[in-house]
């Protein structure tokens, strides 16, 4: 809370003065949460519960189904049957002559839990800028959706993501989405750790389900641009289950392969005014594999008369002042943030800390191990660093940050909520944190970002 204003003063005069760390010391917030223990929703919760009728169509949610934005993927579960896999679509309500795509089905078992059917089908050549309603369902039961397409990605252009990470399913998680749908947000950047279905016995993968359905009417209707965490691992060899991200890869589709990638867990695609790149923290990435390779071939496309803003989602943070996962994103860190630096990135949002954090623009490029050169720099032509990994989960929030303050640190606070990134054009963006306790209006810290390679 408090006074956002000379914050956002302090950042201008930082980014356009050469002469960094006028504005030294950071805030560590002062506000006082009240402390309770997270526990997840009943499994009966209304929020968690499945639609009435048989097979009906549950845990609906979208994701963008190419690299420029005019193709989705609608994903969905069945549970009594396949169904006809169907997806009826068009610009008017009540799928009156609509035409439809076929999705393609699958299931997976996880020790013994065995899913459902799970579709996934890509509706493609969508113009931009344009609402189109979707209905799943044959039969009985029916339910209709719908979904905005992006902006066509040229230089002036504004467009609203939120940012949400670590969300899992207690009431904090249920707050934290409540408030999201009652914002501007048009597109959901996730930095990961989904569901936490992974802290029950035998990863209990009911525990999955619930979780879709709980985030079913935000992600039916906006793409939730999905980022893996460590809670999507789902590693569990003493019970048979050695292949990492199965629930997750099988669950939620991206469109990699647009992109050049080779897996699901890193992949990019431009949407409106930016190219989002997304890696994994949990997936090689030293020097020449497939990750390193792929992210620096995707550096290099990157057109910023295009998409002026460059945006990168990772799950455990490159800076991080709280005590909870500290250093954690070091190896990262020093394998990538040269590329981050060398081509201007503009924001890297992370999540993994249970906490809030923003930091000024830093880099530490310089630190090779041997010069001593080894304190973060606010650098004006370095990204700023965002953690949001307060979603609500049922681990709590972090244990407390790091004293003193490091001078790279501008805020940081441990409450649950999440951030909205609003594009204004290609010049300006502004972000802000938004705690759950708050009116959706408030913004418990804010600032202004400009853009690294128009400033
Ligand atoms: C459906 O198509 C028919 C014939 O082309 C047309 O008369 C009717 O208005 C259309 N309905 C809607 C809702 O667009
Ligand atoms: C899976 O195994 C656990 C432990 O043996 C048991 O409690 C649970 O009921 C089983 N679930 C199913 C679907 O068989
Ligand atoms: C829906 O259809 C199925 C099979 O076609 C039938 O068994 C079921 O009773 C119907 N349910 C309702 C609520 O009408
Ligand atoms: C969302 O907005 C509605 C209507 O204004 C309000 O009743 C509700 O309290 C808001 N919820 C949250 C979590 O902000
Ligand atoms: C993918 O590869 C093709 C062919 O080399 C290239 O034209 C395109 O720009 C690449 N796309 C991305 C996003 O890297
Ligand atoms: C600041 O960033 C620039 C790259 O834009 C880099 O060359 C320089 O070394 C950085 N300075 C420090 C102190 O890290
Ligand atoms: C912040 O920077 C000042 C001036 O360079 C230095 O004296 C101080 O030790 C730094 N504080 C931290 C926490 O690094
Ligand atoms: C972008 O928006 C900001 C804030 O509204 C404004 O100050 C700035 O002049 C705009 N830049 C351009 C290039 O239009
Ligand atoms: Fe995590």
């Amino acid at each position: 809370m408090g006074r956002p204003f000379p914050w956002i003063l302090c950042v201008y005069v930082l980014l356009l003065s050469s002469s960094a760390g006028r504005c030294r010391a950071g805030i560590t917030s002062s506000y006082r949460r009240k402390l309770a223990w997270s526990v997840d929703l009943p499994v009966d919760d209304p929020h968690l519960k499945a639609p009435e009728g048989y097979n009906a169509p549950q845990q609906v949610h979208i994701h963008q189904g190419d690299y420029e934005g005019r193709a989705v993927i609608i994903s969905w579960v069945t549970q009594d049957e396949p169904g006809d896999g169907k997806v009826y679509y068009g610009q008017v309500q009540g799928g009156e002559n609509s035409t439809f795509v076929t999705g393609q089905t699958y299931t997976y078992s996880f020790y013994n839990y065995t899913s459902g059917f799970l579709h996934h089908a890509v509706i493609t050549g969508l113009e931009f800028s344009t609402k189109y309603f979707y209905t799943l369902g044959s039969g009985n039961v029916t339910r209709e959706f719908w979904f905005t397409t992006p902006p066509e990605s040229k230089l002036d252009t504004a467009y609203t993501f939120g940012v949400i990470g670590d969300l899992g399913q207690t009431a904090d998680s249920l707050a934290t989405l409540e408030h999201y749908m009652n914002g501007s947000g048009q597109a959901l950047l996730f930095v990961g750790d989904l569901s936490y279905a992974d802290v029950y016995p035998y990863h209990d993968n009911n525990r999955w389900d619930t979780w879709c359905r709980l985030i079913e009417p935000s992600a039916a209707y906006q793409p939730w641009i999905w980022t893996a965490g460590n809670h999507e691992l789902d590693f569990l060899p003493e019970f048979g289950e050695t292949i990492p991200f199965k629930p997750y890869t099988h669950r939620f589709h991206v469109p990699f392969r647009a992109s050049n990638s080779t897996s699901p867990m890193w992949y990019s695609i431009k949407r409106g005014p930016a190219t989002i790149i997304v890696l994994s923290s949990y997936s090689a990435f030293g020097k020449y594999t497939p990750q390193y390779v792929w992210l620096e071939a995707a550096l290099k496309v990157v057109d910023r008369t295009v998409t002026p803003w460059l945006i990168v989602l990772i799950h455990a943070p490159l800076y991080n002042t709280h005590a909870g996962h500290y250093y954690e994103g070091e190896p990262m860190r020093v394998i990538f943030e040269p590329f981050f630096v060398q081509y201007k990135v503009d924001i890297i949002f992370a999540g993994h800390v249970h906490a809030y954090e923003r930091t000024y623009p830093v880099s530490n490029v310089n630190y090779n191990i041997e010069d001593g050169q080894c304190t973060p720099a606010v650098n004006v032509s370095a990204p700023v660093y965002v953690v949001v990994g307060d979603g609500g989960n049922i681990e709590g929030l972090s244990s407390p940050s790091t004293r003193p303050q490091a001078n790279y640190s501008a805020f940081r606070e441990e409450s649950f909520g999440h951030g909205v990134f609003e594009i204004q054009n290609y010049t300006h963006a502004l972000f802000s944190w938004h705690r759950n306790q708050d009116g959706v209006q408030v913004a418990a810290d804010s600032a202004v970002i400009l853009n690294q390679f128009f400033s």
